[in-house]
């Protein structure tokens, strides 16, 4: 692969960036732009930031929905991080969560007295997050915050104390950013509705 740090006008289409999001046809229509979600997790880098002065903090991303926004708020921080995934499943159907979870991937480390910050994509009924949180106190942390890109408040189901919400939504279903409709869409840069007839094939 040719690399090309430096110079060089760059290949159409191709930055990490774009200017203006490519958005596929299945698409109808983009809710919150990529420019949009950049400096919203700037903003709430530089909240974590002031709130964690001087204390390491470790980011606990719940795979696989937070990976974009897991990424781009580690690099967004100046405060010391270390990162750690985990993988839950919510008992339920494939489009509303029962709050009856099961680990499919836990951390690889200990969480005792350390600054957890859990990381999500979306809190919906909020109960897989619920969940969570009595499950991280339980391992004796120093502290425990939650920061989420997206929130559906009419969807809650449970009083979540969030510390760090991106944007709040309907409660439309979303993809993109992370977010999929049976495991696609996750890459798109931003975040937005499918057309109907996607979710009829
Ligand atoms: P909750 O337990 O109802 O809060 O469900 C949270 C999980 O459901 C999220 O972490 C997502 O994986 C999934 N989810 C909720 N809403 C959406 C959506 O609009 N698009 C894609 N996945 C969603
Ligand atoms: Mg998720």
């Amino acid at each position: 692969m040719a690399g090309r740090a430096g110079g060089g006008a760059p290949r159409r289409g191709r930055s990490l960036q774009r200017v203006t999001d490519r958005v596929p046809d299945e698409i109808e229509k983009v809710l919150i732009s990529s420019e949009e979600i950049q400096g919203k997790v700037a903003e709430m880098a530089a909240a974590i930031d002031a709130d964690y002065a001087g204390r390491e903090v470790l980011l606990v991303g719940v795979l696989k929905g937070a990976v974009m926004i897991m990424a781009d708020l580690a690099r967004a921080l100046t405060i010391p991080v270390s990162m750690e995934f985990m993988a839950v499943s919510s008992y339920g159907s494939s489009t509303s969560s029962s709050g009856v979870v099961r680990i499919l991937k836990d951390l690889d480390r200990e969480v005792a007295d350390r600054h957890v910050l859990v990381v999500e994509d979306v809190i919906d009924s909020g109960l897989t997050l619920s969940w969570l949180l009595r499950n991280m106190k339980s391992r004796g942390p120093a502290s425990v915050e939650v920061c989420a890109l997206l929130r559906k408040p009419e969807a809650a189901k449970v009083d979540l104390p969030v510390r760090y919400v991106g944007f709040d939504i309907p409660s439309e279903f979303v993809v993109g950013y992370g977010l999929d409709y049976a495991e696609r869409y996750r890459e798109l840069p931003f975040v937005g509705l499918l057309k109907p007839e996607v979710y009829a094939t």
